[in-house]
């Protein structure tokens, strides 16, 4: 008896385990190295640390996807000459596929670099050494959204206001909606096991 109500725990614990390392199956060390760095260059300037935004990195995503094809020059990423930057046709679409629109991310930054090999230490002095420290060093923004593509590196910041939010409110209740669900899953199933 007791020996099976212990299987039963194990059991329950195994499923959390499951559930939630389901959550962090995706490996991201090159942007949690980046985000670490810029978050490091931000403090040593007494700025906040950015926080991370989900749909900032859905698009972070989107348009690492347009660029991946794209070799490095010296006029590409953080190289680019403002005011020259790539228009994609098919930005509208972009923004659709992650849920957003122009009005909540017109405040935001995008800011592409490429490096061949996304060489860490390379990566992030292409943000805080380029054109884009002055992005990075400013306290408007709040929010961050970072993907890679081969040779791609797409950082995106966002903003407080609802201009640049990237509806951050609406995507943080949508996170608690999920761990609110899952967590519903895990008391469903622990029940399960143990009746
Ligand atoms: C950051 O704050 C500390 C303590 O308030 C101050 O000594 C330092 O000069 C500040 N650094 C910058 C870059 O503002
Ligand atoms: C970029 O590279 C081209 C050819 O490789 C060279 O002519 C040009 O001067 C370079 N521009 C800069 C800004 O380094
Ligand atoms: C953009 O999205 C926000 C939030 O989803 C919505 O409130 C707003 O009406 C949308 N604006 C346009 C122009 O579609
Ligand atoms: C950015 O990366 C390129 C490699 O693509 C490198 O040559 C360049 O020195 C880097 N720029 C900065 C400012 O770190
Ligand atoms: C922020 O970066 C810009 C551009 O690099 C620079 O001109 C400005 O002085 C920087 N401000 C701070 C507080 O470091």
């Amino acid at each position: 008896m007791a020996s099976s109500s212990t299987l039963h725990l194990l059991l329950a614990l195994l499923t959390l385990s499951i559930l939630s390392s389901n959550r962090l199956v995706k490996c991201d060390s090159e942007e949690d190295n980046l985000l670490q760095g810029i978050n490091g260059y931000r403090t040593s300037l007494n700025l906040t640390a950015l926080t991370k935004n989900d749909k900032a990195e859905c698009l972070a995503e989107e348009i690492a996807d347009q660029f991946k094809n794209q070799p490095c020059t010296n006029t590409t990423g953080a190289d680019t000459v403002p005011g020259t930057e790539p228009q994609f046709s098919n930005y509208p679409t972009l923004l659709a596929n992650c849920h957003l629109n122009v009005s909540i991310t017109r405040d935001g930054a995008i800011m592409p670099a490429c490096v061949p090999n996304l060489v860490p230490t390379l990566v992030l002095s292409n943000f805080t050494q380029s054109q884009y420290s002055g992005n990075l060093n400013d306290s408007k923004y709040t929010g961050i959204g970072i993907s890679s593509e081969k040779d791609w590196m797409v950082v995106i910041l966002t903003t407080n206001t609802p201009e640049g939010s990237y509806s951050a409110v609406q995507s943080a209740s949508l996170i608690l909606k999920s761990s609110f669900i899952y967590q519903l899953l895990f008391l469903l199933v622990g029940l399960v096991l143990l009746l």
